[in-house]
């Protein structure tokens, strides 16, 4: 018999969710971005629950070529456009929508033979000064990719690196209106955070990432309930241990965790190794048969310890989520685990290890 764990994707909250990322803005249309493999979950998994997108939105080559080779006819954008001149071929033949953020990439444009012209997102970095032309530069640069006959149409897009909190997005929507005001062009801003935070920015393309997969943008300030998301990664394992401990016994290394009352433990077939984050702290939110319990002491490469209090019942075999839908309609949002090892719900979906076996729920 296999390791008990599993990760369990949500076809049904994928679709959820991707409706849900509609009704701020109804007339955008909607990049479900799809990146690193689709924040964990698998292009090739998501691909049929997302496909009422207006488009997937990603970083590597390889990932909009399986998704051309799943039978994606429709637009596709390299959120970073292309990382060396012969990128531009594959462009060309598989009709790729690419950003364009800095000078380099216009200059390999204007070399780049084709007689298929290329639909571009130039980038304006608006103020997260990662990617993309200064609001000064940004002019100079769409009228170089303008006067290309390499290129056909060009949108303008931003990216917003304060969304999720209270500093929002109002000096970057204003710096990218002053610098953009005259041109034509469709517009891309809204990521998740700013879609469902500042519905009123104008916007033709939303990028959903985040919020497609179940987790609040902007946690723990609100959780996925609150903005009406479901899970789509369940991650779930069984108790292949029990222990009682005495007042004074220790558990896992480090001896993190000593109990002061007499109590029975259970240990969790699921460790580091499996994407569970070695920084959550004894205490971290767990179900097991669906009731909420706490996690104990350090976890290991392949287990971790639970306090078995709140579920007497509990024994060998016992069901534990580790995030995500559980028994008898119990959820435990991914963003709680996150929190509880000092990060965010997309590093722990990302980090989904491949020993895990993945199930369509
Ligand atoms: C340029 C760009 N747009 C959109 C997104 C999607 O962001 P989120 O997952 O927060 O919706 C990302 C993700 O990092 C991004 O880099």
């Amino acid at each position: 018999m296999p390791r008990p764990i599993e990760a369990l994707i949500h076809a049904d909250a994928l679709t959820h969710n991707l409706a849900r990322a509609r009704a701020p803005a109804p007339d955008a249309r909607i990049w479900a971005v799809v990146k690193a493999n689709a924040y964990g979950h698998g292009i090739e998994r998501v691909f049929d629950a997302l496909r009422a997108a207006d488009g997937f939105a990603l970083l590597d080559l390889d990932e909009a070529q399986r998704l051309r080779a799943l039978g994606w006819r429709g637009p596709i954008l390299l959120l970073e456009g292309v990382f060396e001149p012969r990128d531009l071929e594959l462009c060309s033949r598989l009709n790729l929508w690419h950003a364009v953020h800095c000078t380099e990439q216009i200059d390999w444009l204007s070399r780049h033979k084709t007689h298929q012209p290329h639909r571009v997102f130039l980038k304006m970095n608006s103020g997260m000064n990662r990617l993309g032309f200064t609001p000064t530069t940004f002019r100079s640069a769409w009228a170089r990719l303008n006067a290309l006959p390499q290129v056909d149409e060009i949108s303008l897009m931003t990216h917003f690196s304060d969304a999720d909190s209270a500093v929002g997005i109002a000096h970057q929507v204003a710096a990218f209106e002053r610098a953009t005001q005259d041109l034509p062009g469709e517009r891309s801003l809204s990521n998740s955070a700013a879609l469902l935070r500042h519905a009123g920015v104008r916007t033709d393309w939303v990028r959903a990432g985040i919020l497609l997969y179940g987790s609040a943008p902007d946690a723990p300030e609100h959780d996925l309930l609150h903005w009406g998301l479901q899970p789509t990664l369940t991650l779930r394992s069984r108790l292949i241990g029990l222990q009682t401990l005495q007042p004074g016994d220790s558990v896992g290394y480090g001896s993190r965790f000593t109990a002061s009352e007499a109590m029975r433990i259970g240990i969790v077939a699921c460790g580091y190794a499996d994407a569970y984050p070695r920084h959550a702290g004894s205490g971290t939110p767990v179900l097991v048969d669906g009731v909420r319990c706490a996690t104990l002491g350090r976890v290991s490469m392949d287990m971790l310890a639970v306090d078995l209090r709140p579920v007497p019942a509990a024994g060998m075999g016992s069901e534990v989520t580790l995030w995500g839908r559980g028994p008898q309609g119990s959820v435990l949002p991914i963003d709680l685990v996150a929190q509880a090892a000092g990060t965010v719900g997309y590093e722990l979906m990302c980090a989904l290890a491949p020993r895990v076996p993945v199930v369509m729920a």
